[in-house]
């Protein structure tokens, strides 16, 4: 697996039994769940940072039904052709396109920084070193990952120039202008386009560009599924309760998922 560093002091860690260890006497114990926690107080900006336990398990059973199974088979086929031995999902949430990725590479390494989401993820899916920690600060050692992900999660570029081998690449997906764009019209009347391509000037003075590609395909949902679909997603708090509560009135609701897949590579 990938090398493991302190996030206090940056010096290696080393696993003895259940708890990992680095030469100043730091340590970090393996939770009942298998997960490490490596973000320490010092990086949390608030006491339980990423996303909440509501939006977390509102996630899982969204995405555990499926409804977005062609992004995950991209995501999957898109890996299988950068054929990683060893894989960073960053802001990895629940887990559910990390589950996948075993079927791609040896050594996966699941990082959030919201605990709730990780442990979960710990829970339904053994075989991925699973870590709380922070993109801002990654406490991987230099050159020690083939391939980063981040699915609708930060870029800290950086941090994961630093963290990737000469040549390694980095697999983003972000929502397309359209994505969801009924429902967002029901939340908010006027609809900004989303800009997937907001992110690629700052990848790209690290990154090149090799490849973009759109994912789209209609999303039939049930009352009790759109329910799960905006109780998981970020930007629906900024919504009226009123409109909420007319569009969570719908018994069905038809929309169409959109997103933009790139992949990218760091110069050998
Ligand atoms: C929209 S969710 C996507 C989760 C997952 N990749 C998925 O698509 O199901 C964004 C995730 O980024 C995490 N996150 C936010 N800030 C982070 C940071 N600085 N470092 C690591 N993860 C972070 C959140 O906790 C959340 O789980
Ligand atoms: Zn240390």
């Amino acid at each position: 697996m990938p090398a493991l560093i302190c996030p206090l002091c940056r010096l290696p860690l080393v696993r003895d039994s259940n708890t990992w260890r680095c030469d100043n006497r730091h340590s970090f114990d393996v939770a009942r769940e298998g997960y490490v926690n490596l973000l320490p107080v010092q990086q949390k900006k608030s006491r339980d940072p990423g996303d909440n336990p509501e939006m977390v398990q509102a996630r899982r059973d969204f995405l555990q039904a499926g409804h977005y199974g062609p992004l995950r088979d991209t995501v999957i086929e898109r890996l299988q052709a950068l054929a990683p031995a060893a894989l960073l999902d960053l802001g990895c949430g629940e887990g559910w396109y990390t589950g996948a990725m075993a079927a791609v590479a040896a050594d996966i390494v699941g990082l959030d920084i919201a605990k709730p989401a990780v442990r979960l993820a710990a829970k339904k899916h053994p075989g991925i070193t699973w870590l709380v920690g922070s993109g801002a600060s990654l406490p991987l050692a230099d050159a020690s990952v083939d391939v980063v992900c981040s699915l609708f999660s930060p870029l800290p570029v950086a941090e994961m120039q630093r963290v990737l081998k000469p040549g390694g690449s980095v697999l983003v997906a972000r929502p397309a202008t359209d994505h969801l764009w009924k429902v967002r019209e029901g939340l908010f009347g006027e609809v900004q386009a989303h800009q997937p391509e907001k992110f690629l000037p700052e990848l790209q003075t690290a990154f090149e560009l090799l490849e973009q590609a759109e994912v789209r395909f209609p999303l039939h949902l049930t009352q009790a599924t759109l329910k799960q679909l905006l109780a998981m997603t970020p930007y629906v708090w900024k919504a009226r309760p009123e409109r909420r509560a007319a569009l969570e009135a719908n018994e069905s609701f038809e929309t169409e998922a959109a997103f933009s897949v790139m992949v990218l590579r760091k110069p050998g």
